[in-house]
């Protein structure tokens, strides 16, 4: 079993050893580990913040554990070096079109979230995200108009297949959960999203059994913060998403709490190839200093485990020993604590280590 990891830049570095302190801690037989460079970091050490030698290693393996990338350094260079190309990078070339991102109460957590705790605590949802397209990888330019004006574009777009593919996951996703799925789009303005809301209708009448829903993106943004526990499986697009995983997370408690899996096609001996990684980026303000709650990459460890190792009874030991940790109060200071990053990190090996 080979996991390519990938820590990237900033507090990426500091959580991915906290992940890997847990998933040593599992002594499971025969994993390899590969580490390669990527972002700033890659930038630096081989002048590309997606070198070729980590593609490689991540082509190698039967997962990716990756940090995150972002170098205020980085700012001002051009855009396909900039850090963030790298995980772009990855996921287009390795067709990690699917993004699942969950977002679940942690019992004793009420009080940190951003909302009422009666509302907060019956938060249980995943955000399906398409990943590979969009106004991300859509045409981009600028350009100086003929009165000298300088102007931006950024092409959004999406083919029907590569709608049709990424419902079907949360259809699949919707059967082994309260099977509803609302899917979130701006049909109302946008022509990208009214064939958006016609291919995922034409696959909902494949899946009689789940009910779907349809939501703007600005209703949805607000019914996240009104009443999250009505959402379950949230499929929708690759900006949207972005920005509501973000917003979910506050209501969860901390942006370092949620976890991702980008999953593609192609399949390894063990389950599904694919990549996983915090949802949160390098937080340049808190790098270097052992602030950064490491559960969001210790829990996107379990999603690999999971997802793409067939390893469901240590991934759910993985969770177990998070919500333990969390629990007891062993809390960084985005969620009000003081324990540091390898504190943390401690603390889930050793609730680990009683538990199993
Ligand atoms: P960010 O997620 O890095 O940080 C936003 C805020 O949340 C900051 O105040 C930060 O301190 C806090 N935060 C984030 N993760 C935390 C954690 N684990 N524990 C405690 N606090 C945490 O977003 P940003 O500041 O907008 O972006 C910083 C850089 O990261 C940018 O270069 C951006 O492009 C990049 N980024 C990368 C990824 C990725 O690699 N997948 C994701 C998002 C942002
Ligand atoms: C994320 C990040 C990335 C995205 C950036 C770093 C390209 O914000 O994974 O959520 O926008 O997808
Ligand atoms: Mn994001």
């Amino acid at each position: 079993m080979k996991i390519a990891v990938l820590p990237g830049d900033g507090i990426g570095t500091e959580t991915t050893q906290e992940a890997l302190k847990v998933l040593d801690a599992l002594r499971l037989p025969n994993l390899e580990l590969s580490h390669g460079d990527v972002g700033a970091a890659g930038y630096r050490a081989k002048g590309h913040p997606l070198p070729e030698e980590t593609l490689a290693i991540a082509r190698e393996a039967d997962a990716i554990l990756f940090g995150a990338v972002g170098d205020p350094s980085c700012d001002n260079i051009e855009r396909h070096l900039r850090p963030e190309q790298a995980v772009l990078g990855l996921r287009k070339e390795l067709g990690l079109f699917a993004n699942l991102r969950p977002a679940k109460a942690f019992a004793g957590l009420e009080a940190m979230s951003a909302l009422r705790a009666d509302v907060a605590r019956d938060i249980d949802l995943v955000i399906v995200r398409e990943l590979t397209g969009d106004v991300y990888f859509g045409e981009k330019k600028r350009e100086t108009l003929p009165d000298g004006r300088r102007q931006g574009w950024d092409l959004m777009n999406y083919a029907e297949d590569e709608v049709r593919r990424i419902a079907h996951i949360a259809f699949r996703t919707a059967q082994g959960r309260s099977k509803r799925v609302t899917s979130v789009d701006k049909a109302n303005v946008l022509e990208t999203s009214r064939l958006w809301r016609e291919v995922v209708e034409e696959v909902a009448s494949e899946y009689p059994e789940i009910a779907l829903e349809h939501m703007y993106v600005d209703n949805a943004a607000m019914q996240l913060v009104k009443a999250p526990g009505a959402l379950d499986v949230v499929l929708t697009g690759n900006l949207f998403g972005d920005i509501l995983s973000d917003q979910a997370s506050m209501c969860v408690g901390s942006i370092g709490l949620l976890a991702s899996a980008s999953l593609g096609e192609r399949s390894t001996q063990y389950g599904t190839f694919g990549m996983y990684e915090p949802i949160h980026g390098s937080a340049p303000d808190i790098a270097g200093q052992g602030l950064a709650n490491p559960m969001a990459t210790i829990l996107s460890a379990a999603m690999l485990l999971r997802h793409s190792l067939g390893l469901e009874a240590q991934a759910q030991q993985i969770e177990a020993a998070v919500a333990q940790t969390l629990a007891d109060g062993v809390l960084g200071g985005d969620l009000g604590g003081t324990a540091g990053t390898s504190e943390i990190g401690d603390a889930v090996v050793s609730r680990l280590l009683t538990t199993s």
